[in-house]
């Protein structure tokens, strides 16, 4: 299933890496966080060279619905609660300063990407006093950010928190634009790094410096990033004959909505889940692409779809992404990763700090995104949240399974997959890698396909 953003995007095709080379630092990962950080690399008359599996934004890149904001979901009043007002000052700043970046760069270089400035809003149809400490909480970060009763969508809400001057764009178009500046391998995938080496199936990359931005990190010691974050599934249509907001939308009620324009069309987003954990339908509506279709008739009676897909977002445990060093033990390895549901605004953040810490350039709004950041208690309960699902899932594959039913355990660490029938593919409930009916790897952190088998009634033992 293709999103709306994979016709036409004019990214340029890449040779594979020719052979050995030796690079003052390498990026693993070419979609729009490693291409911007090599982008700018490249500005500070840095060398930085991308290696990418498969095609340039063929990742989750082109499964996003392109909402360039710093409103991400409740966040403010929680940052401010939790850690501090500088801390929550530092995430508010860099998220607009992404936004910012952005229009510069589509202005500058001439970029033909769709980008419009708009407003984006939470919505809820029965609370108001969150919504409304939400706007403070963000106007007293300097965020232009206001309480509204009033809005454009086709059902009452109870109120509107509403962040002025946030963007859209087309995040293929924009990242033709960049790529077309930076050396990018593709089909080139990393299989192995030690020290400044990655060995790819093509050659190897020697480089002073190294930085994760393909999704999910694949190595698992040091920085253990299995441990502290979990995968998410949710599912976008393109509506044709639906009515288009001006602004982007956010439901923060139990099964919410996305919502936003693009041309002619409604992207209506929605029905998140762990990723290997089969949603159970609450409301009669359905789950995923069933619920968004249920939805979009109610809405707009006789409207009609003509894209969808879905999104397969990491998610960490206190809600904030991975971005800085990627472990003490290797200081010359940087990472950016857990952008959860905002991945647009969280690359631009990542590509400036990134490129600050390689510079040496002194970088204040680095330390809320640190993987090294303080452990809150909302992490606490995160990672105890993540630890029953794997502890679950790594114990399963050793349970006895129905005689003729297909087995299969994720390559990674031993799961049990799970068989997801809307998306007919076996997903991990663990860590969230997804492979094909046939076990063909999908999404990582695995690195390698799994073998399908069939189980027997007193079957105990794992692959
Ligand atoms: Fe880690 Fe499956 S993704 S065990």
């Amino acid at each position: 299933m293709e999103s709306v953003w994979m016709k036409g995007s004019g990214i340029r095709k890449r040779e594979p890496l020719p052979g050995d080379m030796e690079v003052p630092v390498v990026v693993i990962g070419a979609g729009l966080a490693g291409i911007l950080t090599a982008y700018y690399l490249k500005q500070e008359g840095i060398r930085a060279v991308v290696l990418e599996a498969d095609r340039i934004g063929s990742g989750q890149t082109k499964n996003t619905t392109a909402k360039i904001t710093s409103q991400h979901n409740l966040i403010y009043s929680r940052l401010i609660r939790t850690f501090d007002c500088r801390m929550a000052e530092h995430y508010a700043s860099a998220n607009e300063a992404a936004i910012g970046e952005y229009e510069r760069l589509v202005r500058e270089k001439g970029i033909d990407c769709d980008f419009v400035r708009c407003p984006a809003c939470l919505y809820s149809q029965t609370e108001t006093e969150i919504l409304k400490r939400e706007a403070e909480a963000a106007e007293s970060l300097g965020i232009k950010a206001s309480f509204e009763t009033d809005c454009e969508l086709p059902f009452p809400v109870a109120g509107v928190t509403k962040f002025a001057r946030q963007a859209r764009f087309h995040p293929l178009k924009f990242l033709a634009g960049i790529a077309d500046e930076v050396e990018v391998y593709e089909r080139t995938k990393a299989l192995k790094v030690e020290g400044g080496r990655v060995e790819t199936d093509r050659g190897s990359v020697t480089a002073g410096q190294v930085v994760f931005t393909a999704h999910y990190p694949f190595i698992n010691v040091p920085g253990y990033y299995f441990a502290r974050m979990h995968q998410e599934r949710s599912y976008v249509v393109a509506l044709e004959g639906a009515e288009r907001p001006e602004g982007m939308y956010l439901g923060i009620d139990q099964g919410g909505l996305s919502l936003r324009g693009y041309g002619g069309l409604l992207l209506l987003g929605g029905g998140s889940h762990r990723t290997g954990v089969n949603p159970v339908d609450k409301t009669g509506m359905g789950c995923g692409y069933g619920m968004l279709k249920n939805r979009a008739q109610e809405m707009y009676p006789g409207c009609s779809e003509v894209y969808r897909w879905s999104a397969q977002d990491c998610m960490t445990l206190d809600g904030l992404p991975y971005i800085g060093r990627f472990s003490t033990r290797r200081p010359y390895w940087y990472v950016a990763t857990g952008f959860g549901k905002w991945g647009m605004t969280s690359a631009m953040v990542s590509a400036r700090i990134l490129t600050a810490l390689i510079t040496g350039r002194d970088c204040p709004e680095a330390d809320i995104f640190s993987p090294d950041r303080a452990f809150t208690m909302q992490a606490a309960k995160g990672l105890a949240v993540h630890g029953a699902y794997t502890v679950k899932g790594l114990s399963k594959h050793l349970l006895p399974s129905g005689k003729g039913s297909v087995i299969l355990n994720c390559p990674h660490m031993g799961c049990r997959l799970e068989w997801n029938p809307a998306e007919e593919s076996y997903d991990c409930p663990c860590h969230g890698s997804r492979f094909d009916r046939e076990g063909r790897l999908i999404d990582g952190p695995a690195q390698t396909d799994c073998k399908r088998r069939e189980g027997n009634e007193n079957e105990r033992a794992e692959e």
